[in-house]
C-alpha cells in the first residue's frame, strides 16, 4: 500500500511470541514491520530490507543478539541501521557489552509499550537525519568539485592566454614556453616529484618567459649575434616576469621560479647570481629544460643545432651550471624514453 510504502521499516527480533506480540502492537501503527524470530533471519532481513531501526532480544536460541549486532556492523550495508537492545538483562555489565557490540539503546523487559515506541522513533529521526545531512555533504563536495575544476580550467586559460601574449612578437620561438613546460614536467615527473610540484612547475614553465614583453621586438627578431648591450637588456626579463607575477596568488611559488630560471649552479647565472641549493629545485630543472629546449631548436641568429647538441651542452655542464639529477633525467627521456616536445602525456591535467 502507499501509505505504508512510505513508513520507516522495523525490524523485531525475538524468539519468544508473546513479546513479538506486544511489540507489534505498539509500533504497527507508526512502522511497516519486519519479524525474525533468531539471528541468522534477522541478518538476512536487515540485508535483504535495510529496515531503518531493529530492536534485538538478546537471549535467543542460536546466535545471541550481542552476535548478531556485531555481525551487523561488519558489513557494510547494515552497519549504519541502529540496533536497540531490548532485553530482560538489566546488569550494568550487560548494557556496556551490548554498546560495545554496536548497539545505540538498551529497552529492559518488561517494557513499557509508550517507552518502546518513543525510543524507536528517536533513534527512526536521527537515522533520518543523518542520510539527509550525508546526502547534503555529496551534494555540497559535487558542488566544490564542480566549482574548482572551473576556476582550474579558467586558469590555465589565463595563463596560456598570458604566455601567447609574449610569444606573438616573438614567432622564431612560439611555443617556446610551452614545450620548455612539457620537457621540464616530464623531467621533474622522473625525479620523483609530487603532484603538486610537478604542476607549479607547468605553470610556471609555460610563464617563464613573460618578462621579455618589455623587450623591444627589434631585438628579440633581429638575426645574428646580439650585442653586449642588447643582451644585457634581455636579462632583465627574469625580474619583469617576478614583478609581473609576484602580486598573483598563485599558492605555488611561481614568480619565484621564474625569477630563479637564468641563475645558475656556480653562481654565474642572473639575476641575483645565486648558487646551488640557494636556487629552488623547481628552478633548477626549468632551467635545464629550458636550455635543451632553446639549444635544440632554431633561433633568428644561429641555423638548428639539434637535440644531440643540446644534451651535449647540458651533460659538459652537469654539476657546474645545471642541476646533475635534471641533467640526468632530461638525457634519460631522450635516449632511452624516447620523449618527443610534442608529447604531452608528462603533464599533469587540472
Ligand atoms: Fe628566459
Ligand atoms: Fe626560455
Amino acid at each position: 500500500m502507499p501509505e505504508d510504502g512510505s513508513k520507516p521499516l522495523v525490524l523485531i527480533v525475538d524468539d519468544n511470541p508473546t513479546n513479538l506480540d506486544v511489540l507489534v502492537g505498539a509500533l504497527r501503527k507508526s512502522y511497516r514491520l519486519g519479524i525474525a524470530k533468531d539471528g541468522n533471519k534477522a541478518i538476512e532481513f536487515a540485508d535483504t530490507n535495510q529496515p531503518d531501526v531493529i530492536l534485538l532480544d538478546i537471549m535467543m536460541p542460536g546466535m545471541n543478539g550481542y552476535d548478531v549486532c556485531g555481525e551487523l556492523k561488519q558489513s557494510e550495508r547494515t552497519r549504519d541501521i541502529p540496533v536497540i537492545f531490548i532485553t530482560a538483562l538489566s546488569a550494568p555489565e550487560e548494557k556496556i557489552r551490548g554498546f560495545e557490540a554496536g548497539g545505540v539503546d538498551f529497552i529492559t523487559k518488561p517494557f513499557y509499550t509508550p517507552e518502546v515506541l518513543a525510543r524507536v522513533n528517536t533513534h527512526v529521526s536521527l537515522k533520518k537525519l543523518n542520510e539527509s545531512l550525508g546526502h547534503q555533504n555529496i551534494i555540497l563536495e559535487e558542488t566544490v568539485r564542480k566549482k574548482t575544476a572551473a576556476l582550474e580550467e579558467m586558469l590555465g586559460a589565463t595563463i596560456e592566454t598570458m604566455a601567447l601574449a609574449v610569444e606573438i612578437r616573438d614567432p622564431y620561438t612560439a611555443g617556446h614556453q610551452e614545450r620548455v613546460a612539457i620537457l621540464a614536467c616530464a623531467i621533474a615527473k622522473k625525479m620523483g616529484l609530487s603532484g603538486t610540484q610537478v604542476n607549479t612547475i607547468r605553470f610556471a614553465g609555460i610563464l617563464h618567459d613573460i618578462g621579455k614583453i618589455r623587450i623591444p621586438e627589434a631585438i628579440i627578431n633581429r638575426p645574428g649575434k646580439l650585442l653586449p648591450l642588447e643582451r644585457e637588456m634581455i636579462k632583465i626579463h627574469p625580474q619583469i616576469g617576478y614583478d609581473l607575477l609576484k602580486n598573483i596568488p598563485f599558492p605555488w611559488p611561481i614568480a619565484e621560479i621564474v625569477l630563479q630560471h637564468h641563475e645558475k649552479l656556480d653562481g654565474s647565472g642572473y639575476p641575483r647570481g645565486l648558487k646551488g641549493e640557494a636556487i629552488l629545485k623547481e628552478a633548477r630543472i626549468l632551467t635545464v629544460a629550458d636550455v635543451t629546449e632553446a639549444e635544440s631548436s632554431h633561433r633568428p641568429y644561429r641555423p638548428t643545432r639539434g637535440i644531440d647538441s643540446a644534451l651535449r651542452e647540458i651533460l659538459s655542464h652537469r654539476g657546474t651550471l645545471y642541476d646533475t639529477d635534471a641533467v640526468n633525467a632530461c638525457r634519460e627521456l631522450f635516449t632511452k624514453e624516447n620523449f618527443h616536445f610534442g608529447d604531452h602525456s608528462g603533464l599533469p591535467g587540472f
